[in-house]
Order: structure tokens, then sequence, then C-alpha cells
């Protein structure tokens, strides 16, 4: 088999086999593809496309390039949600203690933040002590002892991935549908699951900006999991505003702690009772609606709370956090964000929130970056509020008095106000099943 060919037949449009296609991917992970043979066979598919066959055997191929995890020790059914990346998403630390107070197992690996997307394990980190790094027999025991676990991806999972991924990067291929959902699905496989649930995130703080191009990788990447034997369910959720009301690390532990507290903010509350309505249906708990007012138990009679706690002291976190969540360590400096103009918040601008949050510190611009927990925004007013001049849109939370500057000036840009009250938008606009 020669490179040169598979990348001249995807290039005129035909379809690639199976062993093409791995080939391929041996390849990449081996090194014996020159980068340059990489990319021209990602732009071919970038322009080309792929049917769903090839699509599947390329995420396999990436899924099998590196490691796979083994949790047939864990009892029970596994269930996992898989978030495509937004701002102020902690959604994982509220549904992940639901999910595993009604028994069902969540072994949950996590990533962390990257640009204007934060990450779970960055937040789990602001707790003190926590733990982000368990050996396999750790993980699988605390999961099967108390229902979950969330670690960092210490593995060499989907090696591949990282290599094609850095490619695209700079070869403008990044955003091709079959590349992005073999992307996700390859990482998402090698762990062992029964169900999975994606949350598709769309608008302005996402990857994908259209409601349709959303549905349509979320069809993609549901078919994957159906074929590689998950049950798998989409949401497509609303990312054209951050979700609740922090951003950065230790601000939006605590909210997720209030949330589990049932004191959390209408939105966030909302969308985390969805995906756990689905994550429970998927793993046979009863119909979605049932499951929802499960959730919602869990919250009032503080099961879910307690599971959260179980967990962080089985990772070696201080609980007296969670129990207050005025002990986390505060910025030294806040800052004001006022209004210079009268009206409703029509639109915001979600990707530059993250940007904002990121100057404070509170996020990383290369995988090496430190990373400031107590900095972050927790906003004052969103999408649809009426504000005056003068009134805050919200508070800035930094460690370095110099960072207010271009945090301010971002968010403020990135804030647009009207006369008119704009329209509701749903948090989901739609499940891909
Ligand atoms: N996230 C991924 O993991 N891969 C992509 O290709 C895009 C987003």
């Amino acid at each position: 088999m020669r490179m040169f060919d598979i990348i001249k037949k995807k290039r005129d449009g035909e379809e690639l086999s199976t062993e093409e296609i791995k080939y391929f991917i041996d390849g990449v992970t081996n090194g014996s593809i020159p980068d340059y043979q990489t990319s021209a066979l990602c732009m071919a598919i970038y322009f080309r496309g792929m049917n769903i066959r090839e699509t599947c055997d390329l995420t396999f191929a990436v899924r099998d390039s590196g490691e796979r995890l083994d949790f047939s020790a864990i009892d029970g059914i596994r269930v996992d949600k898989h978030s495509t990346g937004g701002v102020g998403d902690k959604t994982s630390l509220v549904v992940a203690p639901i999910v595993a107070s009604f028994g069902v197992k969540v072994a949950k690996m996590s990533g962390r933040g990257l640009s204007h997307t934060g990450g779970t394990i960055d937040k789990l980190e602001a707790i003190d002590g926590f733990n982000t790094t368990l050996s396999d027999e750790e993980f699988i025991k605390q999961v099967n002892d108390i229902g979950f676990a969330i670690v960092g991806q210490s593995r060499q999972f989907a090696p591949a991935d990282k290599k094609l991924y850095a490619l695209r990067d700079v070869t403008a291929t990044v955003d091709s549908m079959p590349l992005i959902a073999a992307s996700i699905m390859g990482k998402k496989l090698a762990a062992d699951d029964d169900c999975i649930v994606l949350d598709v995130k769309t608008g302005s703080g996402s990857f994908m900006k259209s409601i349709e191009k959303s549905k349509a990788l979320a069809q993609l990447m549901v078919d994957i999991g159906k074929n590689a034997g998950k049950k798998m369910v989409a949401l497509i959720t609303n990312m054209d505003r951050p979700l609740g009301y922090a951003i950065g690390n230790s601000l939006e532990v605590i909210e997720a702690i209030e949330t589990l507290n049932g004191q959390g903010p209408e939105d966030f509350t909302e969308v985390c009772l969805t995906l756990t309505a689905y994550m429970l249906s998927l793993a046979g708990k009863g119909s979605v609606k049932e499951c929802r007012e499960m959730a919602k138990r869990a919250i009032f009679d503080g099961s879910a709370l307690a599971k959260f706690k179980e967990m962080v002291a089985a990772q070696g976190g201080n609980t007296a956090l969670i129990d207050d969540t005025a002990k986390f360590s505060k910025a030294k400096y806040t800052h004001s964000v006022k209004s210079v103009m009268r009206g409703y918040i029509c639109k915001v601008d979600t990707e530059a929130y993250g940007l904002a949050s990121l100057a404070l510190g509170a996020g990383r611009n290369t995988m090496e970056d430190k990373i400031d927990y107590s900095a972050g925004i927790i906003l004052k007013r969103k999408t649809g509020d009426f504000i005056n001049v003068g009134d805050e849109i919200a508070t800035l939370y930094a460690n370095d008095e110099s960072k207010f500057a271009v945090a301010e000036k971002l968010l403020l840009s990135a804030t647009q106000i009207h006369e008119k009250k704009p329209q509701d938008e749903p948090l989901v606009y739609c499940t891909v099943e």
C-alpha cells in the first residue's frame, strides 16, 4: 500500500477501504507517514468527506492506536457524559454525583481547559488536596465503593489523535465533520462505558456555531457509538451564553456545590437535570421523565451532595470546603465591570467571555501554562436582563490587578445591549438518539 494512492483516491472523491484507513492511522501512530502526506489526506477528507462506514473505521483505528481501558471489574452499568466544551460548563461536577447516587457507575476521565474553554480536572484541582491521578486499581475500587471517580487522562489514549489534531490545527482542517467525530469518539471509545450521553454545545462559545452543524455532528457521533455497541444519546445545548453565572475554577466549583444544594442558577440546573435524566434513562432506571424527577429528588434530599462529598474525601480533597464554600481561597483583588449603556443584554460573545476569564489567569493558552484557581468572573447580568448605565455586568477576580483592563475590555465589547428585549432561546435545542 502507498500513502500517495490513498491521498489520490480520496482527492478524487472515492471511498477508502478499511485496510487503507487502518494503514493511514497506523502510519500516523508509528511515525512512518510524513506530516505532509498526513496533512494532504486531511485536506482531501475535508473537501470530499467520508461516509459513515469510513468514519467508523477512522474512529476505531484512532481508538485502537493506543491503550484501551477495561472496566469489566466495575459492577453494574457504566455511563458517561461528554461535553464538546464550553464556557462555565461545570456540569460533570453535578451530573456524576446525581447519577452515582442511584447506583449507576460513572468512571470518568476528564480533560484540562485550553483557550476559552475550561476543563473538569482544573476545576477539581481547585479543591485543596484533590488528587486527579489514581492507579487503575484505585480508580476501579473507588467506582465500585462509592459509585464514581473523576481522574485526568494520564494514559496514552488515542495517540494518533494527538498527532492528527496538531496537524489539523495548523493546516485549516479542524473543521471537518468526519475528522472531528473520529477525534472525539476515538478518545471516548477508548474508555469502557456501556452508555454515553453527548452534550454537543452550539453557539458563540462552542466550536460548532450553528444548530444544523451541531446536529449533524451529534448524529454522526451517535451513529459511531452505536456501531461500537454503546447506548447513545446526544443533546444539542445552548452555548450562546455561559452556563450559570460563574466562570473560573474555584468559582465554578462553588456554583456546582450550590446547585447540588438546590440553590444553583436556573439555566445550569436545567441543563444538569436534562443530562442526568438521559444518563439514568440510558442506564435503565426509567423513562426520561421519571429519571428527571429522580434527579430532582437527589438534589432535594441531599443525596447528590453527599455523594459528591464522598468522592472528594476519597480523592483526598478537603471536604470542609464543600460544607462551607466561603473557605475556598479568594483572589486578592476584585473589579466591578459596569454598563455604559441602558437596555437589554441581547447577545453575548461567549467565547470572548471565556477569553476574559483566561486573561484573568483562570485558563491556559498552552498546556504548559499554570492556572490561577481563584481567578475568574461572576456574571451579574445575562442575556435577556435589563441594565442601566452604571449597573454591574460582572465582578472580576484576579491576583494581579493589571489583568483587569484587558478582561474588562473583552467583556464589554462582547456584550451587546439594545432597547428591545431579545427572544428567549432554548437551553436544550433537541436530542439526537
Ligand atoms: N475536540 C476534539 O477532541 N477534537 C476535534 O477535532 C474537535 C474538538
